[in-house]
């Protein structure tokens, strides 16, 4: 497959977003920013912007000429990439990376979670259906399976990072399960070493991880570097689990970060294990694993560079 330079972004001022713009430009892509005429986001001032409304011709117009293009947008707008697709169809683009960046299309999460899911799921069905009826050379796809935003969950979900402030965390069943997730940085990277590397790429579904780690190693993290012992209070996962159905009677959404606590945190789950090691994508797209101690201090410190 012939290389890849001129790349489309969409979200690029968002939180995973503005990563990916800062990879892209590193790795020497030629960038476009695409956005909605009445998004109010920040660019970097260098960056070069088109605002459309996202219709078919809108967006064929704005994809022309372009290799790839990369969706970095909010759940909430999903279903926006069906038009994008098929725009990057008519314009003659050669990849597109849907904004998936979730878990393991082939693992089965909790039933109740299937909702929350399902924009994302349909998207990615679509983009394969239209790719496979697409006549060769057409586009190809590439989805970023990463787990959880590691970094990113460290700072906004005290299930992930503890009460720092508090020093305190609570611990799911024995606190051992294990997970995997990927910075903010490595997902960003991913993304570029995919497009860098657009043949083995192709029509995959890119599994990688920055770290496969549990709460007990990450509140045990936290205590190293911040030189301070943290409380533990021990929940059960069970319980939890009985929580969120109650809650989703009643429609309350803060159920859906109880579902992702039994998910990941559960006893003999494994669910939130996108891939072990050796079954990851990370050589194919030139992403490193980090340990646990380097995240949490530049969790701390975000001015830090990496060691
Ligand atoms: N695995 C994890 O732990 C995890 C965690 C967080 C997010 N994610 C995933 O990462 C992806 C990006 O999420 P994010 O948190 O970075 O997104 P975000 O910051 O909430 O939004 C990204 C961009 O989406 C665009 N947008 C917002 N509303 C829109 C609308 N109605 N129509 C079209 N575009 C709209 C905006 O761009 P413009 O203003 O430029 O148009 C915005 O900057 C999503 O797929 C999300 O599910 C995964």
């Amino acid at each position: 497959m012939s290389a890849i330079k001129n790349v489309i972004l969409l979200g690029a001022a968002g939180d995973l977003g503005k990563y990916i713009y800062a990879a892209l430009v590193d790795a020497d892509f030629d960038v476009t920013v695409i956005s909605r005429p009445e998004s109010n986001s920040i660019y970097p001032a260098s960056a070069r912007v088109i605002k459309t409304e996202y219709s078919l011709e809108g967006l064929t117009e704005a994809f022309r000429g372009h290799d790839a293009v990369v969706s970095s947008i909010a759940v909430p707008a999903a279903f926006a990439q069906f038009v994008m697709i098929d725009a990057a169809i008519a314009a003659g683009v050669k990849r597109f990376i849907p904004s998936y960046f979730g878990y393991a299309v082939d693992k089965t999460p909790l039933p109740e979670m299937e909702p929350f899911s399902a924009p994302k799921t349909e998207v990615l069905k679509y983009l394969e259906d239209r790719v496979v009826a697409t006549a060769e050379p057409g586009l190809t796809y590439s989805s970023v399976a990463c787990g959880v935003f590691i970094d990113w969950a460290m700072k906004k979900f005290p299930v992930i990072g503890g009460y720092q402030k508090e020093r305190r965390m609570n611990i799911f069943d024995s606190g051992n399960a294990t997970f995997t997730g990927t910075t903010m940085e490595g997902i960003a990277t991913s993304v570029a070493g995919i497009l860098k590397n657009p043949g083995p790429t192709a029509n995959r579904h890119v599994k990688v991880r920055s770290i496969q780690t549990s709460q007990n190693e990450i509140v045990a993290a936290f205590e190293k570097v911040t030189g301070h012992e943290w409380t533990k209070t021990y929940l059960d996962s069970e319980e939890t689990y009985a929580v969120a159905k109650e809650k989703l009677k009643v429609n309350d959404r803060s159920a859906i970060l109880d579902l992702l606590s039994v998910v990941l945190f559960r006893d003999g789950g494994g669910q939130g294990i996108v891939a072990s090691r050796e079954a990851s994508d990370n050589e194919m797209v030139g992403l490193q694993e980090e340990d646990i101690e380097t995240i949490v201090r530049r969790v701390l410190n975000p001015n830090e560079l990496p060691m």
